[in-house]
């Protein structure tokens, strides 16, 4: 049998010991899994993070870091850590074994705990992604969501996490590579996607499949993408409907629960081994593979080609043939796609930009057939209407008395009596009151509280409503996470109410100013508690010399030239 086909190790035991392992493992202290470690889970369970046998012990970890390889000399270019707080990290000796529990409760593992260490963050984040720059989503996630601490050592695997979603087109590897081998295919080229395929997609694939002489496996990330992609139920629907464009014979999709770093030319290798692991005999690796965006500097952070290069280098061992992708245009006159390079003399290109497809779907602007297939169109209009339909957030930051609540009151009356969608004031002072009355002024409850609106915030946005909030959200990684949240269902608008604290403390409407320089109110922001001005919000408003009727009228058209109202 090929060694491609034949099956790979998994981490789980017998189906009567994980029955025994699981009563047992109710009496171990318990980890709750993040999402983000739940995918990496799955995929070290199922083996499709072979040569894994668990989150990566610290030597296997400084290897990584530093070298692409685990202490063994194995390539392998993602540390894969079970990060956690301090305050957990302290309850656990080394030695110990830990039960790991999705988010409802159900043990999906254990895990003996044979290594435990603070990581330098910022020397993984230069090493693994290039860069120590939060603009990088993984950095973010490296320094503002991750736990402090790293936990490593063997997975003993008990059942795979539960989904309720699309079950029959999640395959771990050897299911894979059983269907492969019952189908009898030899060669498979997979491709990785986190975004709807349009027809250069089919074009391309295609191209690849034919040039590799192999079977076409599309192998689209279900698991965690770049914050702001399209939701992967939108994406399976549209995948479903491109696949009918396939000969049935010679393509197949499968969904890969893979929480992805966008690191680029790592990220490629890093693709390379899974798909690797999956049966696949080819992969396909095209321009920016992987890419996170651009830096905090606006410029890209990787080369176009550093993913392509880093692969072909490591092709040997990475066990894959790279195919190199096409970037497909289409030629009116021949009615046809033709690689970029390959296009006829005096031929007219036509080609639609992601970008572009944005502004299209967010304006309601026809996306011509060429283009795309009319059922993918259609999912992705039903998922992301015109933004003058879509829900939006309108995030005022500010100090205390800058007029936040003024302005967002007057912005709610005027959007109200526009009509046509549903409008919530979320006050700084009024949460307070009800959502967040248990909380005071520390950094973590000042986050706990930002993040409460940022959730609620969200929903509303989802559910096609306007969100206006006006706390004093004092911390700039706070407001990220928040513009995160809200960006995967509409468009977040940060003001910053640039009110000086001088005239703030000028006005003290609340005599809080005054009681705080006598230190009767501590932790107070602007006085005894830090602002992170924000560096680039979508709006900067002056109070001092505008009215307030004026200032939520700078709003509404702002709003109004984003597209969200029409006037
Ligand atoms: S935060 O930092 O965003 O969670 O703050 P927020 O929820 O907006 O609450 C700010 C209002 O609480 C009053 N207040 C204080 N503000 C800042 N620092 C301290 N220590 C403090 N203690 C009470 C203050 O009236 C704020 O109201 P606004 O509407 O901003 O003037």
């Amino acid at each position: 049998m090929p060694q491609n086909l034949s099956p790979i190790p998994e981490l789980f035991v017998s189906p009567d010991s994980a029955q025994k392992l699981k009563q047992e493992a109710g009496e171990l202290i318990s980890h709750d899994l993040t999402s983000r470690q739940i995918c990496d889970l799955e995929l070290l369970m199922n083996g499709g993070f072979y040569p894994l046998k668990g989150f990566l012990p610290e030597a296997d970890y400084d290897s990584v870091v530093s070298d692409m390889r685990l202490a063994d000399g194995k390539l392998w270019p993602m540390p894969i850590n079970l990060d956690v707080s301090q305050k957990f990290a302290d309850t656990i000796e080394l030695g110990t074994d830990i039960a790991l529990r999705d988010q409802e409760g159900v043990i999906l593992a254990t895990m003996t705990v044979t290594d435990k260490w603070v990581p330098n963050k910022s020397l993984e984040a230069e090493k693994v992604f290039g860069a120590d720059d939060s603009a990088h989503p993984a950095v973010n996630y490296l320094h503002n969501t991750a736990g402090a601490v790293y936990l490593g050592g063997p997975v003993t695997g008990i059942q795979q996490p539960v989904h309720y979603d699309f079950r029959s087109k999640r395959d771990t590897p050897n299911e894979l590579r059983a269907l492969f081998r019952k189908l009898g295919w030899r060669k498979v080229v997979a491709f990785q996607t986190r975004n709807p395929l349009h027809r250069a997609h089919q074009e391309l694939t295609f191209r690849a499949a034919k040039e590799a002489q192999a079977n076409l496996l599309i192998h689209p990330v279900v698991g965690m993408t770049k914050p702001g992609d399209v939701d992967h139920f939108t994406r399976v629907r549209c995948y479903e409907a491109v696949l009918d464009q396939y000969p049935q014979s010679t393509t197949t999709m499968s969904l890969l629960n893979l929480a992805m770093r966008m690191a680029g030319p790592r990220e490629a290798v890093w693709h390379g081994l899974i798909r690797a692991n999956h049966g696949c005999t080819h992969f396909i690796v095209g321009r920016d593979h992987a890419g996170p965006g651009k830096n905090s500097a606006g410029k890209d952070f990787y080369g176009p080609y550093d993913a392509q290069e880093l692969f072909k280098k490591h092709e040997e061992e990475i066990g894959l043939e790279m195919v190199d992708f096409k970037h497909m245009v289409y030629v009116q006159e021949k009615a046809q796609y033709y690689p970029a390079d390959e296009v006829p003399e005096g031929g007219t290109v036509l080609d639609i930009s992601g970008t572009e497809l944005r502004r299209r779907l967010a304006e309601g602007l026809e996306i011509p057939e060429w283009f795309s297939f009319p059922q993918v169109v259609s999912e992705l209009r039903r998922t992301r209407p015109a933004r003058n339909k879509q829900g939006f957030t309108v995030f005022f930051t500010g100090f205390s008395g800058s007029g936040k609540s003024t302005i967002a009151n007057a912005l709610m009356v005027k959007l109200m009596e526009m009509g046509g969608r549903p409008v919530t004031l979320l006050d700084g002072d009024i949460v307070r009151k009800n959502l967040s009355s248990e909380l005071g002024f520390s950094k973590e409850h000042r986050d706990l509280n930002i993040r409460r609106i940022g959730y609620v915030a969200s929903e509303i946005t989802k559910n096609g409503g306007i969100a206006i909030c006006a706390p004093i959200a004092p911390y700039a990684t706070t407001r990220r996470a928040v513009r995160e949240d809200i960006e995967a269902f509409g468009a977040f608008i940060e003001v910053h109410v640039a009110t000086s604290i001088e005239e703030c403390e000028r006005r003290d409407r609340k005599g809080l100013y005054k009681l705080a320089r006598e230190g009767k109110i501590k932790e107070f922001t602007g006085i005894s508690d830090p602002y992170d001005v924000p560096e680039t919000p979508e709006m900067r408003i002056e109070t001092e010399s505008t009215e307030v009727d004026n200032c939520a009228h700078q709003v509404i058209l702002k709003l109004e030239s984003m597209g969200l109202i029409t006037g």
